[in-house]
């Protein structure tokens, strides 16, 4: 077994599970944003309402949740908005291209649901944005993975 396949093996790219609780993904989080202690009911009550779909990666030797990240469906007027939230890799594993190939299977997810629910109205080549905000620290991250900057962010506190 080349090392590649031995790559491959340890980490399992795949949606959130219950499980994941006992696997540290809000360890994961912690990384990206302060966590409140979250109990699991509460954990599963948000899994279970969350519009939209997790993805996480797996150290399946460690049992670790190794990287996250979100995509949030809000139904807009006309149309669905799609924003990737939440992308964090835990400190030991980062720079190994997970925050890269979950975005990739992010896309192919948004293009077939689309295609499923015919939110581009019939028409199957309709291109999908996706949208995010991020703060000037990992601005080069994403401009990397082909988003360009877009307008103009305004949040105030009240
Ligand atoms: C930013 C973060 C999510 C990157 O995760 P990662 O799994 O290491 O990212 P990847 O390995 O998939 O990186 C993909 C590419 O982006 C590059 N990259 C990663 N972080 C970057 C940054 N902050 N600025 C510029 N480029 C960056 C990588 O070098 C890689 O480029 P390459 O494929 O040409 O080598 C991770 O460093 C992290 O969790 N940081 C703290 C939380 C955070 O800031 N999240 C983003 C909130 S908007």
């Amino acid at each position: 077994m080349d090392n590649q396949t031995q790559i491959q093996q340890q980490f399992i790219y795949r949606k959130l599970e219950l499980q994941d609780y006992e696997k540290g993904f809000l360890h994961c989080l912690s990384y990206l944003t302060k966590t409140p202690d979250l109990p699991f009911e509460k954990f599963k009550e948000i899994y279970n309402n969350y519009p939209g779909f997790v993805y996480v990666v797996e150290d399946f030797q460690a049992k670790m949740i190794a990287s996250t990240i979100s995509l949030v469906i809000e139904q807009n007027i006309f149309e669905n908005k799609y924003y990737i939230e939440n992308v964090v890799t835990h400190p030991n594993y980062r720079g190994k291209g997970f925050i890269r190939e979950l975005l990739e299977i992010i896309k192919q997810d948004v293009k077939d649901l689309v295609k499923k629910t015919d939110d581009g109205n019939g028409d199957q080549n309709k291109e999908i944005l996706l949208e995010l905000y991020c703060k000037k620290e990992t601005k080069g991250l994403y401009e990397k993975l082909g988003f360009y900057e877009d307008g103009f962010i305004a949040s105030k506190y009240v």
